[in-house]
């Protein structure tokens, strides 16, 4: 079942809605679900009484039942408007998240939320273990490691002179470092760290002491041997939605080039707000879209199948408006988005340029789209020329 199409046919207002229950599971993929459990704010709800449906009860309180949806207008105790302020977005409609629907069924216990929660683990192990398939794959290994020096991130292009792709890599980090604030004597934590080739750029020339943590051991482990006899570097195996410090540790969060691969952002979020000290910043630099909707229907073929080879849940649903949304609600002191795809494009193109004959030669074998990286680089640069896709520095002040 499509919630959003189905969900659309209601036709209530944006902001008035969030799907319970066990949608997310559904939403995410994890299982099929029969049913579309809604809180709705109660002038919504109103207007669903008008249209006399059927009743029905969620404990003491009166629900609107008709074919597949079921409406309330309070979730234990909590309006649609105060649930609103943690939703997960998915494809433009509000869930509960799945952090609470977890909490939710773990509280609640009958044996349908005991399988539920199983699946849920099994979706969050599956995730990871995805993403260490992709890292794995000869292609990413050979493609970051030739044609990047180990760095898996674009160059920045801005401030004039001719740069190697490898010399625009490390640009890049810099032009991030100044955005960030780091200093001599910040403590840095570089989530989703990759081969460690940032955290050390960080630590010789900011003077900063940088903790890097990476799912992937075969990149932990060329980073840790990189860092061999660098007392300001240290690196290990970690999740960053479960992250191995204590509140209040570091000064930034640098996560370059990784956000897209959580599936849930906003989990992810409160981690890395969790570990700041209080005026910390977070710095993300990543991809938003646009609609998927005003894009043609190849681009945005292309962009859900990225999205899924490479694991990226965030690459094709983090639109251009997505952070605007999302911060005001987690109640950060301040928080700037800033469109940088300029200084990113010159490199965009030459990957463009480097890709066109690989991609049309597997293209005449109809195999063009086995490979993500390959894929992005022939649509990247149009994308980015016409605002579908964008390269964003995002920075939240805790
Ligand atoms: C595109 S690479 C960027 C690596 C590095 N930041 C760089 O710029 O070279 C994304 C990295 O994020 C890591 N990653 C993805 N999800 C993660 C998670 N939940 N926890 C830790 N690392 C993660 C991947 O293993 C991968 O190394």
């Amino acid at each position: 079942m499509n919630f959003r199409q189905r969900i659309a046919e209601l036709e209530l207002p944006e902001d008035s809605y969030i799907v319970v229950g066990s949608g997310i599971l559904a939403a995410l993929g994890i299982r099929e679900s029969r049913d579309i459990d809604l809180v709705v704010t109660d002038e919504a709800y109103k207007s669903i009484e008008k249209l006399g449906w059927e009743q029905g009860l969620w404990g003491d309180d009166i629900v609107f039942q008709r074919d597949v949806f079921d409406i309330g207008n309070d979730w234990y105790g909590k309006s649609a408007t105060h649930l609103l302020k943690h939703a997960q977005i998915i494809e433009g409609v509000p869930y509960l998240s799945l952090d609470d629907v977890y909490e939710w069924k773990k509280q609640r216990g009958q044996e349908k939320d005991i399988r539920d929660i199983a699946l849920i683990d099994d979706y969050r192990q599956m995730s990871r273990e995805k993403t260490l398939k992709y890292y794995e794959r000869l292609s990413s290994r050979l493609g970051y490691q030739f044609v990047l020096g180990g760095h898996r991130h674009f160059g920045w292009y801005k401030g004039g002179g001719h740069k190697t792709m490898i010399k625009a890599a490390e640009a890049i980090i810099d032009h991030l470092a100044e955005f960030s604030g780091i200093v001599p004597g910040s403590n840095v934590l570089d989530a989703g760290c990759g081969q460690g080739r940032s955290a050390l750029q960080l630590a010789k020339k900011y003077g900063a002491t940088v903790s890097g943590v990476d799912l992937v051991p075969r990149s932990i482990s060329f980073a840790q041997r990189a860092a061999i006899g660098n007392k300001n570097v240290n690196f290990q195996i970690a999740d960053y939605n479960t992250l191995p410090f204590k509140d209040n540790s570091f000064d930034v969060v640098f996560a370059l080039e990784t956000f897209t691969h959580s599936s849930d952002p906003e989990r992810t979020i409160r981690e890395f707000l969790r570990v700041l000290k209080p005026g910390g910043r977070i710095a993300i630099f990543d991809y938003s879209i646009a609609p998927l909707a005003s894009m043609p229907r190849e681009l945005s073929d292309a962009i859900h199948l990225i999205a899924k080879e490479t694991d990226c849940p965030g690459f094709d649903t983090i639109t251009h408006d997505y952070y605007g949304k999302l911060l005001p609600k987690l109640k950060v002191s301040s928080f700037e988005v800033i469109n940088a795809t300029e200084g990113v494009l010159p490199g965009i193109k030459n990957m463009y340029r480097l890709s066109w004959v690989p991609y049309h030669l597997l293209k005449i074998f109809k195999h063009q789209n086995d490979h993500p990286n390959l894929l992005m680089a022939h649509i990247g640069w149009q994308a980015g020329v016409r605002d579908y896709i964008r390269y964003i520095n995002v920075k939240i002040v805790k």
